[in-house]
């Protein structure tokens, strides 16, 4: 059965999976429906401004507040967070190959490695990169991050996230963003692979618009989320957590994705890229990538991002006289990209779907040579870019890999070569 899901961004939302198990009236009344214990999940300061206030209140069959201890969790090896100074931050542009599919069981929770990340869980400013290869339901655990929400940008492999407000369906093409704290266990159809930026800072959500009015990009009616959703589960449940960087685990006697009804405006959603509205000049010039974003989380610094996720959809390309790939260029941004199918129109070869690629603030990259080459003696008729879905992580601080990434096979040590080998510009000696 295909599952059911309410759309739009911000809004505030009402969901009961049994009828009459929402209080009408009030959030907290003395007697709730059927005895369900009211919860309030804040995902702002309680004074937030009005437009920036982020809550759910969730009626569940026990209260999330009875569990023992959490202890430190034997898994997640390669799970890490800021101050990302394993290794000192090379300034050298970096590419992976995909991460491979594990041959044992492994799940969600296992599967995550840490590539790269910046700022400080503690501040709440910054990002972590995480990519999975997992190959196994989550079995009777469940996880959460209480050190930022979770853009989880699926490569390979369908996945159904279980979550405490409901269930999503997110396929390849399709992302899935879960707050900070929402407890859910992913389920996998097969091998799956794919990417998480794990947001420390401010909630995602839609850039401005300006000058190009009231619609495009991502419009707000096409972000769903999930209807009430539960399982009334008497059996013994993990719950892993993510805390100041380190996981943390500790068991129930049963599910806490046990939620009958919420109201609110915090809760998981997702997002089909292919709606993306792809908005490009029809004159001439390749716009700034900005053009592209489809989320942002702001830092303080007005227009000054502590993530935008930014993605390269498939568009037609017009722009007269114009070299129409990526520009040269270096930025004071930093930008950590991967690709969910096709081909990166900067790249000719080596960033493969599933792989990832890193530039660091500063340093100069663009179109590789074989790229250029095809770019500038193109017939520049009006060309469809088909096929393809690569994104960006980019963000204001430096995006500082970790040690697996650093020293990981998976890393391209000839990624320089690309741009190796163009032919100097001939200026006539006056
Ligand atoms: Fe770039």
């Amino acid at each position: 059965m295909p599952l059911n899901y309410m759309s739009g961004f911000g809004g505030s939302f009402e969901a009961e999976a049994v009828a009459g198990a929402l209080p009408v009236g009030r959030n907290s009344p003395q007697k709730t429906p059927f005895g369900l214990f009211a919860e309030q999940l804040s995902g702002s300061a309680f004074t937030a401004p009005r437009h920036e206030n982020r809550r759910s209140w969730l009626y569940r069959l026990r209260p999330t507040a009875s569990h023992s201890p959490f202890k430190p969790y034997g898994g997640g090896a390669l799970v890490r967070s800021g101050p990302f100074d394993e290794v000192p931050p090379s300034p050298n542009r970096l590419r992976w190959d995909p991460l491979p599919i594990p041959a044992e069981p492994v799940d969600f929770v296992d599967g995550l490695v840490t590539y790269a990340g910046n700022g400080d869980v503690s501040a709440q400013a910054g990002i972590g990169i995480h990519l999975y290869a997992a190959n196994a339901s989550m079995q009777a655990r469940v996880f959460y991050d209480a050190d930022g929400e979770l853009l989880i940008v699926p490569q390979q492999g369908a996945l159904t996230l279980a979550t405490e407000l409901g269930r999503l369906e997110v396929a390849p093409g399709e992302i899935a963003v879960v707050p900070r704290g929402v407890r859910f266990r992913v389920e996998l159809e097969g091998p799956s692979r794919g990417y998480v930026c794990e947001n420390y800072g401010a909630p995602f959500r839609l850039p401005e618009l300006g000058p190009i009015g009231a619609n495009g990009l991502a419009n707000a009616r096409d972000f769903l989320h999930p209807t009430a959703w539960f399982e009334d589960r008497d059996e013994t449940t993990e719950v892993v957590q993510k805390f100041q960087g380190r996981l943390w685990t500790t068991t129930l006697d049963h599910s806490p994705l046990d939620v009958v009804a919420w109201h609110g405006n915090l809760a998981p959603y997702k997002y089909d890229l292919a709606r993306f509205n792809t908005i490009n000049t029809v004159s001439y010039d390749h716009p700034d990538p900005s053009i592209f974003t489809v989320l942002t989380s702001p830092s303080e610094v007005p227009g000054t991002a502590n993530c935008d996720f930014v993605i390269f959809p498939p568009r037609w390309m017009v722009a007269e006289h114009t070299f129409r790939p990526p520009w040269f260029h270096r930025n004071i941004m930093s930008e950590f990209m991967g690709l969910v199918h096709g081909a990166y129109d900067a790249k000719a070869g080596g960033f493969a779907p599933g792989g990832a690629s890193l530039h660091n603030c500063m340093a100069g990259h663009g179109p590789d040579r074989e790229s250029y080459e095809k770019a500038v003696a193109a017939n520049l008729g009006p060309h469809k870019i088909e096929d393809t879905m690569a994104f960006m992580f980019e963000s204001r601080w430096v995006i500082r890999p970790t040690k697996f990434a650093a020293e990981t096979p998976l890393a391209q040590l000839d990624y320089d070569d690309c741009w190796a080998g163009f032919a100097k510009a001939q200026v006539p000696v006056s």
